[in-house]
């Protein structure tokens, strides 16, 4: 199976608030429409998630007990996953949800609903753990499902080309010894690129191939979910660092 983690970058403008990237959305839709193997579909919170999350405190590094701004968190992201679902069963596709927190409990649903032609779609939430709530996000979604599934491909779509380099350019293959040069504060609940970085490592070093790329340039995504070269970054490990799953 592969995985598509759509970014809040892309899906949405995370500079302004409660906005929609109707384009870009449309655009992953029609690509995804052309591409006929099992697939499990995360997206991000961008600029309706992230917001509210840090307004009540909520983040994916810490819990907090009462359940204040939850609610209101938790609406915000349906309605943008309510977005996005619509702009997948307007090209055709069959989205089903599930929610994070019950994901992990869906192994088997995850494997039928894929292998009947649905597509399998959570995003980033507000999950309740045995000390209390906190943010599970769309990246850290992905790496906790490829521990139940483990996937053939990886793909993390954004607003930016891939990663990187400090002159713009993208960086094409990306080892954990450029890791260090994204470290940093990031100014959303769930980490920003740096904690994408470092669970795009952890998939890679379970076996997926990682790539990641700008969901609305032209046919790149359909060329990475087919497994073709495309323009972006591609996230490489030691062989020895690598330990693929039977
Ligand atoms: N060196 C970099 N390479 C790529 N993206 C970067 C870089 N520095 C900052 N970014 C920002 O990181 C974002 C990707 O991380 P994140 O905000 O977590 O995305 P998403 O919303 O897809 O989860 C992009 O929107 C990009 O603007
Ligand atoms: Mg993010």
């Amino acid at each position: 199976m592969i995985a598509l983690k759509m970014g809040g970058s892309i899906i949405t403008y995370k500079s302004r608030r409660f906005s929609i990237n109707t384009e870009a959305i449309e655009h992953m839709a029609a690509e995804l429409s052309q591409f006929n193997r099992p697939l499990f579909l995360v997206h991000g919170g961008g600029s309706w998630g992230h917001p509210l999350a840090i307004k009540f405190k909520l983040s994916s590094s810490s819990c907090k007990m009462e359940p204040t701004g939850v609610g209101r968190t938790r609406a915000a992201m349906l309605a943008l996953s309510s977005r996005v679902q619509s702009a997948l069963v307007d090209a055709g596709l069959e989205p089903f949800y599930i929610s994070a927190q019950h994901l992990l409990q869906s192994e088997k649903l995850i494997r039928t609903l894929a292998a009947a032609g649905a597509i399998p779609l959570s995003f980033g939430d507000v999950v309740h753990e045995d000390r209390g709530f906190r943010v599970m996000g769309g990246d850290e979604i992905i790496k906790k499902v490829n521990d139940m599934i483990h996937f053939e491909r990886v793909i993390f779509a954004m607003d930016t080309p891939g990663v990187l380099d400090s002159y713009g350019r993208t960086i094409k293959t990306l080892t954990r010894r450029e890791l260090r040069l994204f470290e940093g504060k990031a100014n959303d609940a769930t980490g920003g690129l740096a904690a994408k970085l470092r669970f795009s490592f952890e998939l890679a070093e379970n076996g997926a191939d990682v790539f990641l790329l700008k969901g609305d340039e032209g046919d790149e995504l359909l060329k990475a979910l087919n497994g073709q070269s495309f323009h972006g970054t591609t996230v490489k490990v030691l062989r020895d660092h690598r330990r693929k799953e039977g």
